[in-house]
């Protein structure tokens, strides 16, 4: 791989995205193709076949989805498989047309079955039934590893490489309640707690669901990893996890303590959970030679002042 490659990160405004590129830059890779979607629809199959007939990317990464925490889940679930489904159709056809060497795909963690052991290994996809408040957005990420899987055995070379990541989160990430995935809105809610002198804060469900939590500079390490090395024997697809989880409870107790809210947490035990545990066996991806280094509080404390210093973007979407 040259530095001067073409790899097009699409999908490069959002949380994993914006990491990939952040990192590849850093690691002086000078021609990045981006390409934000109110420019290119990426389910829009004809503009998508013309984008790669034009660019010829020799590398992709797709980080483009619609993806979101429960609620959006369960109130958008034609949305969410109609975009996810159209975009890596589009996006893996473009990029096999136009001989791109290698694709990274980004699966989810949610494509396990509910009653999963733990950790969860490869292995197990497929072995049950996902989570049902995110079945519709499983299945659709089940699609798009399949299509990977299934490109490479037609064509007999394995140039696209899904990848499974867990609960991510960093800089970029989506901080609005409604919309959002836990963490980041949870540090919305204990900040905006904080700040109005609340003297109780409710968060949905028990508070003992366990989940991992991977910092997004990982997560683009590990992609850079994956397009500089040897992977045309990997055994696909690759669990990519940070290798332990904490229960929500302790997240919210940990985001409370970095902000300083020091009112009551109570629990509505009346809003779902979700899958009681999500814990990743990534000993496929350590084998290859990745494993994570960030450390997370570290990490939670950027992300909150990730959001402090864009404050104004982030309560704009609520
Ligand atoms: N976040 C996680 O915890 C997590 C975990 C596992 C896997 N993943 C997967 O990783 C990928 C990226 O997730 P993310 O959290 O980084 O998402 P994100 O922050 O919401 O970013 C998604 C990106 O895709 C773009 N996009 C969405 N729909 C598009 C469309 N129809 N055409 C063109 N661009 C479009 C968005 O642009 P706009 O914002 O302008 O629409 C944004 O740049 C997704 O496939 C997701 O399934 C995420």
């Amino acid at each position: 791989m040259n530095k001067t490659d073409k790899i097009f990160i699409a999908g490069h405004t959002g949380l994993i995205g914006s990491a990939v590129v952040r990192r590849l830059q850093d690691e002086g890779f000078v021609n990045l193709l981006l390409a934000r979607h109110a420019d290119l629809e990426l389910t829009n199959a004809a503009a998508v076949d013309v984008f790669f007939e034009q660019h010829l990317p020799d590398y992709v990464i797709l980080a483009a989805g619609r993806v979101g925490g429960i609620i959006e889940n369960q109130t958008y679930p034609a949305d969410f498989m109609n975009a996810n489904l159209a975009i890596q159709l589009n996006v893996l056809k473009a990029a096999h047309c136009a001989g791109v060497r290698k694709l990274i795909l980004f699966a989810s963690s949610c494509m396990y079955p509910r009653e999963c052991p733990q950790p969860m290994a490869e292995t197990a996809l497929l072995s049950g039934y996902p989570e049902p408040t995110s079945l519709a957005y499983a299945i659709s990420k089940l699609a798009g590893m399949q299509m990977c899987l299934a490109y490479n055995q037609q064509y007999g070379e394995q140039r696209f490489i899904p990848v499974i990541p867990n609960s991510a989160f960093g800089p970029n990430d989506n901080f609005d309640p409604k919309s959002g995935h836990v963490l980041s809105s949870l540090i919305r809610r204990f900040h905006e707690a904080h700040q109005t002198g609340a003297e109780s804060l409710t968060l949905w469900g028990s508070g003992t669901p366990r989940r991992e939590f991977i910092y997004t500079d990982d997560i683009a390490d590990a992609c850079i990893a994956l397009l500089k090395g040897n992977t045309s024997t990997l055994e696909l697809p690759l669990n990519l996890g940070a290798g332990q989880d904490i229960s929500i409870r302790e997240l919210a107790e940990t985001i409370a303590c970095m902000i300083g809210y020091s009112g009551a947490i109570e629990w509505d035990t009346g809003k779902p959970d979700g899958a009681p545990r999500k814990l990743l066996d990534s000993s496929r991806l350590r084998a290859f030679g990745w494993q994570p280094s960030a450390d997370f509080e570290g990490s939670l404390k950027d992300t909150y002042q990730w959001y402090l210093n864009n404050i104004e973007n982030a309560a704009a979407c609520s």
